[in-house]
């Protein structure tokens, strides 16, 4: 198969949602389409239970799983299907958002009695940086739920999305009879069941019919024909370019639990969603096509085991064909590694592979060579863009416990913040450690790997602070002064980019009033785009 074959048959996708949307149900029966597994209940959740008396051991089992569903690679049609796992709880969500570099298009999954919810908003304003295309799974359709116009509405108006119904509910949660199909036309009669996919399809080709009435009673059929006038009138005919474009987001209706709806999200998802893209680099934009190998680091998970640092570094193929035992250039070491056993994920299976193409993701072994972001070419100097550090929400000081272990305390942060678990801010003088995070457990997580794993011991300090922002100016005699006078709030990035530690929203407000020569970034990611 030539490489223009290989990359058409790839699609490289993730599922994001609210926890407790079923983002692990949709997952598990996606997987039982395509084959992957074979019974429910195979595919692991990885939430972490607010009910855990210990966190931090719910976070190492948690990281057990995650390796294992980091990539879940099926085959589906003669398709092969790449799904990356994002965690959906807040605590991770920045392992969430850099995913969401690595993916082509993502299937939101919506519940439908909440609506919008506060991480689905979070994850579509990362999805709307990139212009990521977008599919609506309306989740919990057996259940009473909200009217379907009014969710729509509340997507458009939240998340800053077009949509347009390619599916519709027929009545909803005890009423729920089935949702009728405006892309094939035809009806899918709801029957509850956890284990079959079996279901009945009836080809409508004209809404009109009285067999219609036959089929949901004439109330529902009352109702479906009323509501697909509206949505005819309401909304733009589905345009699948917009779509690619990240402008509008079609909806399908079901129940993930019921495995009711998935398989006509599946088929529209093959027949849609985007191929494999390219990706800007600081350089130029690489297309996929381009015969000459190149991908980036999204995603680093240290080993289980802690006797062994090795780590596996996860890395997204943009271009060429990447091969076993051969020597690529490491950008930012500006030296070449080759890897000998390089991993594919099927499933939760993984195995050496010899090759892999654009849309794929290949697990490397790494000793610590590398950090999220960077880029393998073949030679060529550039750097992917993209992979932005958000502002942290909570900050600590990290405080050395014992400063016979300062060396493997050192070595231990330098190395989590490595992998993205927390980001680093160092002070000067004094070298003191900020360490900023979007979620509380990350601190426990810290602790514990710092004792287990380098065998140094710290706590942390509450320190009053509200953001950080990359801080950039032409205007140097400013910057001097904003870096003098504020001082105490100025701290170095693990790039050692400058940044500006703000202790209130009034203090950020006044600092960027009384500097208008210095901008006053919340991700990393302009230092990219230069
Ligand atoms: P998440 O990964 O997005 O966090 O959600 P997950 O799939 O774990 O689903 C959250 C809960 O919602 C689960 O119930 C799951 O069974 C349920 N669920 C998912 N899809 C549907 C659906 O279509 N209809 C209904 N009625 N429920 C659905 P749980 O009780 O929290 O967990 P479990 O004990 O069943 O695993």
């Amino acid at each position: 198969m030539s490489a223009i074959e290989e990359i058409a048959k790839r699609r490289t996708f993730g599922i994001i949602s609210h926890p407790d949307a079923g983002k692990t149900t949709l997952t598990e029966k996606l997987l039982l389409f395509g084959g992957a597994i074979q019974t429910a209940g195979a595919v692991k959740s990885n939430k972490i239970k607010k009910t855990a008396t210990s966190d931090f051991m719910e976070i190492e089992k948690q990281r057990g799983i995650s390796v294992a569903t980091s990539v879940m690679a099926f085959n589906y049609k003669g398709l092969q299907i790449n799904l990356l796992d994002t965690p959906g709880h807040k605590d991770f969500a920045e392992d969430t958002y850099r995913t969401l570099t690595a993916v082509d298009s993502v299937i939101l999954v919506i519940d439908c009695a909440n609506g919008v919810e506060e991480q689905t908003e979070k994850l579509m304003s990362v999805c709307r940086m990139r212009n990521t295309p977008v599919i609506l799974f309306i989740n919990k359709m057996d259940r009473e739920g909200r009217d379907a116009f009014d969710l729509l509405d509340e997507v458009e108006e939240k998340l800053n999305i077009h949509v347009r119904p390619l599916s519709w509910p027929i009545g909803i949660g005890a009423t729920f009879k089935g949702v009728y199909n405006m892309y094939e036309k035809n009806l899918n009669l709801f029957e509850a069941s956890k284990t079959t996919i079996a279901k009945e399809v009836v080809q409508i080709s004209d809404l009109a019919s009285q067999e219609l009435d036959d089929i949901v009673g004439e109330r529902g059929a009352k109702q479906l024909r009323q509501d697909i006038d509206l949505i005819e009138g309401v909304y733009d005919p589905f345009d699948v370019n917009t779509y690619l474009k990240g402008q509008v987001a079609p909806v399908f209706f079901g129940s993930a639990l019921n495995n009711f709806g998935v398989q006509e999200l599946l088929d529209a998802f093959i027949r849609i969603s985007p191929t494999p893209q390219g990706r800007p680099t600081d350089k130029r934009f690489v297309e996929p096509v381009e015969p000459k190998f190149s991908g980036f680091v999204f995603k680093i998970h240290a080993n289980l085991d802690p006797k062994h640092r090795d780590r596996i570094a996860f890395l997204r193929i943009v271009s060429g064909k990447f091969e076993r035992n051969t020597f690529y250039h490491h950008v930012r070491l500006d030296k070449d590694f080759k890897f000998a056993n390089p991993t594919s994920f099927m499933a939760s299976e993984k195995n050496i592979i010899d090759e892999a193409y654009p849309g794929d993701v290949v697990g490397l072994y790494d000793t610590g060579n590398f950090k999220i972001g960077d880029t393998l070419t073949e030679g060529e100097n550039m750097l992917y863009q993209g992979i932005p550090s958000f502002s942290p929400e909570i900050f600590r000081e990290l405080v050395n416990n014992d400063p016979m272990k300062t060396k493997q305390l050192e070595k231990g942060i330098q190395q989590l913040t490595d992998e993205g678990v927390a980001q680093l801010f160092i002070q000067q003088p004094g070298n003191r450690k900020i360490v900023g995070t979007v979620g509380e457990l990350q601190f426990e997580v810290i602790q514990y790997r710092l004792k287990h794993e380098y065998g140094a011991s710290c706590a942390f300090m509450p320190v009053n602070m509200f953001k950080a922002c990359w801080i950039t100016s032409d205007n140097k005699a400013k910057m001097d002064e904003f870096v003098r006078i504020k001082a105490t709030n100025i701290a170095f990035d693990k790039d050692h980019q400058m940044v500006y530690l703000a202790e209130s929203p009034f203090l950020l407000k006044m600092a960027e009033q009384n500097y208008p020569e210095i901008i006053f970034h919340t991700t990393s990611e302009f230092k990219r785009n230069g």
